[in-house]
């Protein structure tokens, strides 16, 4: 018999998970590591994450603890974290009022040109193009983060400014993974005088764990933004530093170019997926339209009944990348250009066309999509961080250098590492870039254009309330990345660090090839060859920084979750 009583305990149970907040993903009742109330700060620099918390402690928000975390990394995290660089920012803030976002990409000089990176023959020079002065696009991080303090944030630039400078001009201690890093680029990071002095000690030793490492020039360089905002940077004596080095050293960035540079506000892309509200990067940004355009795809297939990295799963991913990434390489450039077709691309029409030419049981090779060439890849690094505040506003944004420490090279007396980032420009038609990605005319060398990015900081919402706030490094593979963590919380169910974790998998049209990382059952891997496909394993693929909100009777709880593949940090309070 049951009693009135235990009827009354199931009842009230049910009525809790079923009619309580709408909350947002029933998610297994596994809690991620890092959970708090009040805020989250997730990056790839725990000196940053810890900064960008700090922040919050002190009444700020999450623009004002992003714009802070940003900087901060510029100093801890060289590899990626930048002021010489660029990026995208999401926003969805009380003040915002809805999703907007900020796209600070750098730009193309006014002098260059469609075939400035090809030599005499024809053929491109990617040394021109990765490792020269002419491989960097005016940089738009500070014009990035004045605008969005200035519009959603409360503190000043130069308020925002204070950790950064204190860690370039006290030091911080050397991590492992510092050490690590630098150690690993020696060669290119020593190639480069300016750069040789900063990250080795005079004989050319490296800075060894636990030891202090400060950087003057960049301190200096700082606090002249923070006294004289950023025209510092973009008219007054850094522009000049930097117009003079690049002078020296055949660079085409001039003041003028400098000038003229502006940040802009920029209207998400916004796509429904079962029931969530998916806001993305758009154009210049290839990430935010791909990722509605897969989404829309996988939405006629039941992916939870398939199972996460089934061999079925990874089967219809791979289609789904493919045709995404064809449409990339022919429609994708900078808006302020040529039209984007991005309603077209992201609309539910196009996605049933697109899934009639999936079978599920069998490969399209990428060259029945489109016709092929063979690029490689490269290693590579940006950098994601993720905010949410304790009204639940959050930040959600991506900025890099494009590889790791960029072209390698600082601005002479600067402290500024130099950005690669002309080579993201489809420098010949089907001539694939760092990432093997093949781009056309829309996204070929222009003055002033932006280069096309793979960046894609998301902020996923329900009800009207964010709930996952997600982005990644990993060059063409940021997009897969993040698509992949999406799938697993909303498709797989997951927790955040579990949809963090798990095996990732990418396929990018061209090459035709799905590389995997490690771990996936061997059974899966019999079956996937069975398919046809031959698996590449590949080095671990992107590194987000991930935060899930979720939402219960008057408490928003907080999960963060870095990712195992770099050592970042989530910091709660
Ligand atoms: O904007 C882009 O798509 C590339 N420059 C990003 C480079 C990148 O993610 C390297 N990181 N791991």
């Amino acid at each position: 018999m049951i009693s009135m009583k235990s009827i009354l305990i199931i009842l009230s149970f049910y009525s809790c998970s079923l009619f309580a907040q709408p909350a947002i993903i029933s998610h297994r009742d596994i809690f991620t590591p890092v959970v708090a109330t009040n805020g989250m700060v997730v990056t790839a620099s725990p000196l940053a994450s810890k900064a960008g918390v700090e922040v919050l402690k002190k009444g700020g928000n999450a623009v004002d603890a992003a714009v802070t975390v940003g900087l901060v990394m510029a100093v801890t995290y060289p590899r990626a974290g930048n002021i010489g660089g660029g990026g995208f920012m999401l926003i969805d803030s009380v003040k915002s009022a809805g999703v907007v976002s900020i796209d600070y990409r750098e730009k193309a000089p006014e002098k260059s040109f469609r075939d400035m990176f090809l030599d005499q023959s024809g053929n491109p020079d990617y040394r021109l193009s990765q490792f020269s002065h002419r491989s960097v696009g005016v940089p738009g991080t500070l014009a990035g983060f004045a605008l969005a303090l200035e519009k959603y944030g409360t503190i000043s630039l130069a308020e925002a400014l204070k950790p950064a400078i204190k860690l370039a001009e006290e030091g911080f201690v050397v991590s492992v993974d510092f050490f690590k890093d630098i150690q690993r680029r020696a060669k290119r990071l020593k190639s480069w005088p300016a750069t040789q002095a900063v990250f080795f000690k005079k004989g050319g030793g490296l800075y060894q764990v636990g030891e202090r490492f400060f950087q003057k020039d960049l301190a200096n360089t700082l606090r002249q933004v923070a006294k004289q905002g950023i025209s510092a940077f973009y008219q007054g004596k850094i522009a000049d530093l930097l117009v003079k080095d690049m002078q020296a050293n055949q660079g085409l960035m001039t003041k003028t170019d400098l000038q003229k540079y502006k940040a802009v506000l920029r209207k998400p892309i916004q796509g429904k997926y079962r029931g969530y509200d998916v806001y993305s990067m758009a154009p210049p940004s290839s990430g935010g339209i791909h990722i509605v355009q897969m989404l829309n795809m996988l939405e006629a297939y039941n992916l939870n009944e398939l199972g996460h990295n089934s061999a079925a799963t990874i089967h219809l991913l791979t289609e789904v990348m493919k045709r995404a990434y064809a449409d990339r390489s022919k429609h994708l450039g900078d808006p302020d250009f040529s039209t984007v077709e991005d309603q077209w691309l992201t609309s539910k029409a196009y996605a049933k066309q697109l899934v009639t030419s999936i079978n599920s049981e069998k490969i399209t090779p990428s060259e029945q999509i489109s016709p092929s060439l063979v690029p490689s890849y490269e290693s590579d690094q940006t950098t994601h961080f993720s905010i949410v505040d304790k009204e639940g506003s959050v930040v959600s944004n991506t900025y890099t250098l494009n590889f790791s420490y960029g072209t390698g090279r600082i601005a002479k007396g600067t402290g500024i590492l130099l950005n690669n980032e002309m080579d993201d420009f489809s420098i010949k038609p089907g001539v694939p870039n760092a990432y093997g990605l093949i781009g056309g005319a829309l996204n070929a060398v222009e003055p002033y254009k932006r280069m096309l990015s793979s960046m894609s900081p998301t902020i996923v919402k329900k009800n009207g309330q964010p709930v996952i706030v997600t982005g990644s490094p990993g060059g063409s593979r940021i997009i897969t990345t993040t698509l992949q963590v999406i799938l697993n919380i909303i498709d797989h169910r997951m927790n955040l660090q579990e949809a963090v974790n798990a095996v990732r998998i990418h396929h990018q049209w061209l090459p035709d090839k799905l590389r995997i990382e490690e771990g996936l059952s061997l059974d899966t891997l019999n079956v996937l060859k069975l398919m046809g496909y031959n698996p590449v394993n590949s080095n671990t693929m992107g590194a987000t920084a991930s935060i899930l909100i979720d939402y219960q009777k008057n408490l928003k709880i907080f999960h963060g979750a870095s990712d195992p593949r770099r050592s970042g940090l989530a910091v709660g309070y």
